[in-house]
């Protein structure tokens, strides 16, 4: 195949150098950076990067061995400053795309190892076991054996956890690990496998399991063992959590958007000392708000509930929190629904909260919270409640995906 020399011209939105081609066209390339020239060979407007032949300045060093092959990663390469830049670049340009003009506070940085939650995959060779993530744009299993970006105790767990893994696997099956860094231990899921039906097949992962650090073992929706219970927090605030239940991946990260969340409602005025946390999850957000306001609890996950309400009696000296189980996407609280609050957060999932901003965009509710992982939905759920009358008051992105395309944010909004 032909080698063509190119001349970088930015960062895409999926992290790739783009260039143009001799013909005219995009280019995307995988791994090089902006001001870069390089050598590549051109398939369907993607190039292979063959060679870099006149490096950037920020280009550095990745930390990790796999990096070049895993998909888990895709900005490894570059210095921090412009790495934080292009984050916060991406979501003000998701943003403008929308009409929205917004200040895009400074990128709220994460750290290495500080991921507490993984999935992974694992498949069966002749030999023995492979865990780790795809390769970029690829269905085929790279076998980690170290990844910066999960927490240590998850990365010391990988040989057994192959170990663990392999009487589930057939040679066909791709099994997914879902584990879950916690203070009682490792909380590991494994989905995608026959159930362990067999008193034998149980025996045997039970003798697996002691040599990890396992807090609880969930194999095909049926727990196998309970050594511990896997305790979190949310900032200081005890809670269990359900086998595979939703948690923001990183501890640090989340009680730094709780830390911000509880400053944005401070800052406000809250006469009626009551907050609404919809899309609660198992009450990262509706936990600390209840140490200062009532709190109404809307999800619509009844093991998120069962969760929330167990820890809301592992806590002293909280405000009342009610619960109301609710698919928000088919019954949103109405706007009528809506009044009597100082204060409402909502943090869906990446398709975003449509029908649900649709009536807070008609409420009086002072001040509304967004948590997102997804700037695009967002974006789109942003316009509904501007042009409903509010204006986006801040914006800050928090670096939860570290080394990823992706950011998390916190934006809030307030009634003009
Ligand atoms: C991004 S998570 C946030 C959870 C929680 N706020 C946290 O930080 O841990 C989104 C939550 O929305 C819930 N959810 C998704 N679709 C929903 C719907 N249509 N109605 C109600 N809850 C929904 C999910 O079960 C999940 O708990």
């Amino acid at each position: 195949m032909a080698e063509n020399i190119l001349q970088i011209q930015s960062l895409g939105a999926g992290g790739d150098g783009v260039a143009t081609s001799p013909e005219g066209v995009p280019v995307f390339v995988p791994l090089a950076l902006p001001g870069e020239r390089v050598a590549v060979e051109i398939t369907d407007g993607r190039g292979k990067l063959l060679r870099v032949i006149e490096p950037s300045s920020d280009r550095i060093k990745p930390v990790c061995a796999h990096f070049a092959q895993c998909g888990g990663c895709a900005l490894q390469h570059l210095r921090a400053p412009l790495y934080e830049d292009w984050k916060r670049q991406q979501l003000a340009q998701t943003l403008a795309a929308r009409g929205l003009k917004t200040q895009v506070s400074p990128l709220v940085a994460g750290t290495i190892g500080m991921r507490r939650r993984a999935v992974l995959s694992a498949t069966r060779t002749k030999k023995s076991v492979m865990i780790g993530y795809f390769k970029r744009s690829s269905h085929e299993l790279v076998d980690i054996h170290q990844c910066p970006v999960l927490s240590p105790d998850i990365v010391e767990a990988l040989p057994a956890l192959r170990k663990l893994v392999r009487p589930l696997l057939s040679r066909k099956n791709v099994a997914r690990l879902s584990v879950l860094s916690t203070k009682g231990g490792l909380d590991v899921v494994i989905d995608k496998v026959e159930p362990a039906a067999e008193a034998s097949m149980r025996i045997k992962l039970v003798e697996l399991s002691a040599g990890l650090s396992l807090a609880r073992l969930t194999v095909a929706g049926d727990m196998i063992i309970e050594k511990d219970r896997p305790y979190i927090s949310f900032d200081g605030l005890k809670a269990i959590s359900p086998p595979g239940g939703f948690l923001q991946a990183s501890q640090i990260i989340q009680d730094k958007m709780i830390a911000h969340i509880l400053e944005l409602v401070s800052a406000g005025k809250a006469p009626k000392g009551r907050a609404l946390d919809l899309y609660s999850g198992m009450g990262t957000f509706s936990l600390p708000l209840a140490r200062n306001f009532k709190v109404l609890a809307v999800e619509y996950d009844k093991a998120a509930l069962k969760a929330l309400q167990q820890a809301i009696g592992l806590s002293k000296r909280l405000k009342p929190v009610e619960i109301l189980e609710r698919d928000l996407a088919i019954m949103p609280l109405s706007a009528l629904e809506l009044r009597d609050y100082d204060v409402a957060l909502f943090d869906p999932p990446r398709s975003g909260a449509r029908a649900q901003v649709a009536e807070l965009a008609k409420s009086d509710i002072p001040q509304l919270i967004a948590i997102s992982c997804s700037p695009a939905s967002f974006a789109r759920d942003a316009r509904i409640l501007i042009d409903g009358g509010y204006q986006l008051k801040s914006l800050t992105p928090f670096d939860q995906f570290l080394f990823s395309t992706h950011v998390e944010l916190v934006g809030e909004f307030v009634k003009k």
